[in-house]
């Protein structure tokens, strides 16, 4: 594994938008995972500027979303869906989401990961990190071999995002996400953390056993896997 540490998060950004880049110029109908949530913001508009001043060109390129909530309406406030629409308004020959509103979420998401396989599998999986140590929407208990399927999310995880729901109560009690054998299969992954906040489970994931308890701590049976940080996310590790 990868440790890469930047002094702060626009650094963060830039390079995590150089690393999707590379990949996009390497293989221009790559396939990419993306995530939500605070993360990436930076991230994403680093890629708009780029496109925009002609720098970067996604347009044939597969973005697939890791997870989605389960919700009554597919881009209601507060998906993920809702999200890309909102923060990576560039041009991706296609971006896609998981249906919130799927009558069946377990037959859609194992839909959305057999349509990733179709296409060979993720060339890049981007990820952030909860700080329970999930990734995508694998909450604490995933185990290493765990698929794509429904899951409960935790307390912690809705409560990161009853801003955007608009309060706690409307925030989904279940999500859809790839699991971690599917995250695993991806050709790289890059995983983003940043702040204070995530210091400690960033050491735990990194340092500690790996374990279900922190999902994040399996990434380290991949072989080609980065973790990008800013100082303050790094701030626990020890040499
Ligand atoms: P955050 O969430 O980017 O909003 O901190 C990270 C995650 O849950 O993957």
């Amino acid at each position: 594994m990868r440790i890469q540490i930047e002094p702060d998060e626009l650094a963060v950004a830039a390079r995590a938008a150089d690393a999707i880049c590379d990949v996009v110029r390497a293989s221009p109908s790559t396939t990419l995972g993306l995530p939500t949530g605070a993360t990436p913001v930076r991230t994403y508009a680093e890629l708009e500027r780029r496109v925009a001043a002609g720098d970067a060109d996604l347009s044939r390129a597969s973005a697939f979303a890791v997870d989605e909530f389960v919700a009554p309406v597919r881009e209601a406030p507060g998906t993920n869906a809702a999200f890309f629409a909102r923060h990576l308004r560039i041009r991706f020959h296609e971006l896609r989401c998981p249906d919130a509103a799927a009558t069946d979420p377990d037959a859609e998401i194992r839909a959305f990961a057999g349509a990733i396989r179709h296409l060979g599998g993720l060339d890049l999986c981007v990820l952030g990190i909860g700080v329970n140590g999930h990734i995508a929407f694998n909450e604490p208990g995933a185990a290493a071999d765990s698929r794509a399927r429904s899951v409960a999310l935790t307390a912690e995880s809705r409560a990161a995002h009853a801003e955007a729901f608009g309060s706690l109560d409307r925030v989904p009690s279940t999500g859809m996400t790839l699991g971690i054998a599917d995250l695993l299969e991806s050709r790289r992954i890059l995983l983003i953390a940043q702040g204070h906040a995530k210091s400690a489970i960033v050491r735990v994931a990194v340092q500690g056993p790996e374990s279900a308890d922190v999902p994040a701590s399996w990434l380290r049976r991949h072989a080609d896997v980065t973790w990008l940080l800013d100082a303050a996310a790094a701030a626990q590790l020890c040499d």
